[in-house]
């Protein structure tokens, strides 16, 4: 709890109770004058209540000296009560902070210490045997919070919980790269994670990385995590944005599952792989950088990323990581729905780009019979992808757009132009802005955000019928389903799965 006032914490507090077993008040974050009213405020609460005063050199807000700190401390335990929901029931202490007089008072009067320690800055190289010295009595609660710098930092400290094991501790690796630290904390060995009512604007996130408390509770289904949950995820980088959870958590409560699925942003596929084993994770989404990136990491794979050279599915089988590519069916079946056809036999087909999703679209364009022309701003790439087929290729100049003449039934736009989020200006961008539309081509673009991009609005101006790329990236998620756990996809579900956005 990070609001200025005891009593809009009390209100933050109302509002979200449900998701919460334990609520932190960051005294660091009151106004001064409230931070001396701090001592009825468990009472208040109904809830078990951390007491914590954050030093700005750990991330908090708390600027004064450490006498100043100490004595709030010591107000916030001061005449402890017989009833002890009407005292704090931790007390978070840094582990240089030396002050006996106020451990004794806490384990007297039965507040629990959270012995803590906060890099705010990096992952330390000491961490087992940080974690087995900081605690002062039995009854201690460690408490390591540490930034990630690097998907690196997140399996140190997951390696050193491990060897930890047994000892009641929280951990938490913060920022970007330790998002899933706070969604598997059974797996990390932690006691807690903690969230934050993010989505009120005065409640500041408590440390950076963390996730809001109704997305944790909902998306995540964070209470019904335990060792035996079945882990998926997904991984690329950056990975700022992704609807899987969304659409595989939904999938999972439906169908009453003991399974979670949380993004695995990550900077490096080779600690990525170390994380997913320590992790028993049993499939992996695997998207932008990193789709040929992985298959030196498979123990074997399916004909198609052989063939493709990308792989989007990474499934744990008794023999190894197994890899395949779902975003070849899912684009093909994509597209003949909309088409309403079988299969692409006498269709003259462009496809613009020649990247990873290109490859796997000229793969099942060929598998189902289309002739193709593919055109690339670097033109080399799409000689090299055109050479295995006998198909046509291009650049995306002048000499290009002319061969489109006798390609275009259906135009298939592959590239990242016009992505949001690509960079700030590019959504205006369309990579064959020189080619113009007669009105009769079927268009798709496999980009979804936005929903129309300017190539695809150009296309819809001159009468064509377009279709983007969500109705391509639930059918390939489908197939994921399938892969991962072996069953059907729950069809039924289909309407009431929601691609949100973590
Ligand atoms: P993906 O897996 O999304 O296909 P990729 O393998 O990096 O990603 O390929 C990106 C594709 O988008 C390439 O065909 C790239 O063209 P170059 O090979 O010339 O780099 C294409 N691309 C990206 N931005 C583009 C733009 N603004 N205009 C045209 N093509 C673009």
């Amino acid at each position: 709890m990070t609001a200025k006032t005891l009593g809009r914490n009390l209100e933050i507090l109302e509002k979200y109770r449900k998701y919460a077993d334990v609520a932190e008040l960051r005294v660091d974050c009151l106004d001064p004058d409230e931070r001396l009213l701090i001592r009825r405020f468990p009472e208040q609460a109904g809830i078990p209540i951390i007491l914590t005063i954050r030093r700005d050199t750990d991330g908090g807000l708390f600027v004064g000296g450490e006498g100043a700190r100490i004595s709030l401390m010591a107000r916030g335990l001061a005449y402890a009560e017989a009833d002890r929901r009407r005292n704090f029931a931790y007390l978070d202490i840094e582990e240089d902070l030396n002050v006996s007089s106020l451990e004794e008072a806490a384990r007297t009067f039965g507040t629990r210490i959270i012995r803590s320690y906060h890099n705010i800055k990096g992952t330390d190289a000491d961490l087992p045997m940080r974690i087995r010295s900081m605690r002062r009595s039995g009854d201690e609660i460690v408490k390591v919070a540490v930034m990630a710098n690097s998907t690196r930092d997140v399996l140190e400290l997951l390696c050193a919980g491990k060897e930890c094991e047994g000892h009641e501790k929280i951990l938490i690796s913060m920022g970007h790269f330790g998002v899933y630290s706070r969604i598997l904390s059974e797996q990390f060995g932690s006691l807690f994670s903690y969230s934050g009512a993010l989505s009120e604007p005065d409640a500041l996130p408590a440390a950076p990385g963390q996730i809001e408390v109704r997305e944790l509770a909902n998306l995540y289904h964070f209470r019904n995590i335990t060792k035996a949950t079945k882990i998926y995820g997904v991984t690329g980088y950056p990975l700022k944005a992704t609807s899987s959870p969304s659409f595989f958590n939904t999938v999972f409560e439906l169908e009453g599952s003991n399974a979670v699925y949380v993004p695995f942003p990550a900077d490096s596929i080779t600690d990525l792989i170390d994380i997913a084993k320590e992790l028993n994770v049993e499939g992996i989404s695997v998207t932008v950088p990193y789709k040929e990136a992985i298959i030196p990491f498979l123990d074997f794979q399916s004909d198609e990323v052989g063939v493709i050279g990308a792989c989007n599915t990474l499934t744990l089988t008794p023999q190894g990581w197994l890899g395949t590519n779902t975003d070849a069916r899912g684009f093909s079946d994509s597209l003949l729905r909309f088409l309403n056809k079988p299969n692409f036999k006498r269709q003259r087909v462009t496809v613009i780009g020649a990247g990873g999703a290109a490859r796997s679209v000229v793969f099942e364009l060929h598998r189902l019979g289309a002739k193709v022309l593919i055109l690339n701003r670097t033109i080399h790439k799409a000689r090299r992808l055109a050479a295995p087929y006998k198909f046509s290729w291009g650049g995306l100049d002048e000499q290009g757009i002319e061969k489109m003449e006798k390609y275009r039934d259906i135009i298939i736009q592959t590239t990242s132009a016009g992505m949001e989020g690509i960079n700030p200006d590019n959504l205006s961008d369309d990579p064959a802005a020189m080619y113009n539309f007669c009105g009769r081509e079927e268009v798709m673009d496999l980009v979804y955000k936005p929903k129309m991009t300017a190539f695809l609005k150009r296309a819809s101006n001159a009468g064509c019928n377009v279709l983007n790329g969500f109705d391509m990236l639930i059918r390939q998620a489908r197939y994921q389903y399938t892969q991962f756990t072996g069953k059907e996809f729950p069809e039924h579900f289909l309407s009431r799965v929601q691609f949100g956005e973590f």
